[in-house]
């Protein structure tokens, strides 16, 4: 996932992935450019948009970088 890239390569972003992708916060949203979002492998399940609704300046290309394959 973005999250395992982020983490593998010891990036810093302050506070990103705080529930470690166990779908417990929204600490990890990104926004997608809309070509790369239409050509993600996997849509986002049901429990990937309840946490989206609670993410600041959501978008129609929102995701949750843990959820992204
Ligand atoms: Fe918490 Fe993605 S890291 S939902």
């Amino acid at each position: 996932t973005l999250l395992d890239v982020i983490i593998n390569n010891d990036l810093d972003f302050d506070g990103f992935g705080a529930c470690e992708g166990t779908l417990a916060c929204s600490t990890c949203h990104v926004i997608v450019p809309q070509a790369e979002f239409d050509r993600l492998p996997n849509k986002p399940c049901d429990e990937e948009l309840d946490m989206l609704d609670l993410a600041y300046d959501l978008t129609k290309t929102s995701r949750l970088g843990c959820q992204i394959e």
